[in-house]
């Protein structure tokens, strides 16, 4: 039987491997199931990714300030914010097959979608990764891998109102590692057991929460558009009191339309007072905030914004994706935002002579100190171009004969394919102001 058509998802699932951005991980011990390794072009990408997150809600913003909390944190944590208790998702094994499923995800309720098993009744999975701190395994020693980068925001509030002359409404930003033992995996890197978020708490004033909110919204959907994404492909869903987690009050996602179907790619929530009351409660400690305009004290509600920088990723990486018919054969490309992509520019000197390969590492030379770029001498131009826009590499200076009479480049547009000639001593600054808008 022929091989089934590849899916969008199946060609950028073997890009990514092919080139070098992602890889499964421990693959030469046969892989381990919904971890993966970002390579020299993916971790290139993810500290974009990360980068361009950090600028528009850290450095962007006087009210906001970043953070960096550790992945271990005290157990109680846990307790105060509710998952010990809480964090589960319903779970099915097949009595037949030992398969396990998400109960929520089987569309026969007690039969196996794999093999038409009878399925165990429905049980509570805690999604957390349990360890011991120290040298002994009991129960006094247990901590937990964070599901989420939130709650080591919340214990430090107190710490950063403190120090960083912060007066509410103001927010905290931390991107950091989060882990789920999902139960069921998908979608390469879009639902994974360890991955990494972008979250930001925001502290308001209890009856101006609404209001934050509809602006966080607001801002967060302006983000997708400015990181380059497919406005028509994103859109708001908000959560049913049957979906709402058990902190907030009110929750959207932003979700994006992957190949797979629109799925969720950020939550912004209304976490309300929870999480403080919660571990002003647990720690024994006061956090409300006293008001020096208004002389009022009181415990402040918390709007926040939560994206996974992997799902980022998948997302970016979808939307950029294009295979395009030309006359004679297909160009496959990614179209990335210049200032995400992995490269900003190929440097060619056209032949490998004439003194041309000398003054192409000068231009490497000269923008090293700024961008990731890359040198290549190998094949006709035309092949490097190519292997240039399968990476998303905005722009491609070529070293031709007319540089050695007049110091002129060309520099190649990945989208348009059009070339513009222009001075080597002009480069940096157009690179600048294309990646920098
Ligand atoms: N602090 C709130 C919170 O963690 P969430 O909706 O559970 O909320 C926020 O997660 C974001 O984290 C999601 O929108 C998604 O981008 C990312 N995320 C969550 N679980 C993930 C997983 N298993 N694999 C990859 N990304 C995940």
């Amino acid at each position: 039987m022929a091989n089934p058509t590849p899916t969008t998802l199946d060609k950028i699932i073997s890009l990514c491997r092919r080139r070098g951005f992602i890889f499964q991980s421990s693959e030469i011990y046969g892989g381990l199931n919904a971890c993966y390794d970002y390579g020299p072009l993916g971790v290139e990408l993810k500290r974009n990714v990360k980068d361009f997150w950090w600028n528009w809600m850290v450095r962007r913003r006087r009210d906001v300030v970043g953070l960096d909390a550790a992945i271990l944190m005290a157990p109680r944590v846990w307790e105060a914010s509710g998952h010990v208790a809480g964090f589960t998702d319903p779970m099915v094994d097949c009595k037949v097959c030992k398969r396990r499923f998400r109960a929520d995800m089987v569309p026969e309720p007690g039969k196996c979608p794999e093999c038409g098993g009878q399925m165990t009744d429905i049980r509570q999975f805690n999604l957390m990764f349990k360890t011991f701190m120290g040298a002994v395994e009991d129960s006094a020693s247990v901590v937990y891998l964070r599901p989420e980068t939130a709650q080591g925001i919340y214990v430090n509030y107190r710490n950063v109102l403190d120090s960083s002359r912060q007066k509410v409404p103001f927010g905290i930003g931390q991107i950091g590692k989060a882990f789920r033992n999902e139960i069921t995996t998908e979608n390469f890197i879009f639902r994974t057991r360890e991955f990494e978020q972008m979250e930001m708490q925001f502290f308001v004033k209890p009856g101006t929460d609404m209001e934050w909110f509809e602006s966080w919204k607001e801002d967060r959907k302006n983000y997708y558009s400015a990181l380059g994404i497919n406005p028509a492909k994103t859109r708001f869903h908000q959560h049913g009191e049957d979906e709402l987690a058990h902190y907030a009050a009110a929750a959207f996602d932003i979700q994006y339309e992957f190949p797979f179907g629109w799925k969720e790619l950020e939550g912004i929530h209304n976490r309300t007072d929870f999480d403080l009351k919660r571990h002003q409660e647990y720690a024994g400690v006061d956090l409300s905030y006293f008001d020096e305009v208004t002389r009022e004290r009181y415990v402040p509600y918390i709007i926040e914004t939560s994206a996974g920088v992997d799902r980022t990723m998948l997302c970016i990486l979808c939307d950029a994706f294009e295979e395009q018919e030309l006359e004679k054969d297909t160009r496959t490309v990614l179209h990335f935002h210049p200032a995400i992509a992995p490269v900003k520019a190929g440097i060619f000197p056209l032949v490998k002579k004439e003194g041309m390969p000398e003054i192409a590492h000068q231009i490497e030379a000269m923008l090293q100190p700024y961008y990731a770029v890359f040198y290549d001498e190998s094949g006709a131009v035309g092949r490097r171009y190519r292997r240039q826009d399968e990476v998303g590499t905005p722009f491609c200076i070529t070293v031709d004969t007319e540089t050695l009479e007049n110091e002129t480049v060309t520099v190649r547009d990945r989208d348009t394919m059009q070339q513009e000639r222009m001075k080597i001593a002009e480069l940096t600054a157009f690179l600048h102001k294309k990646i920098n808008g």
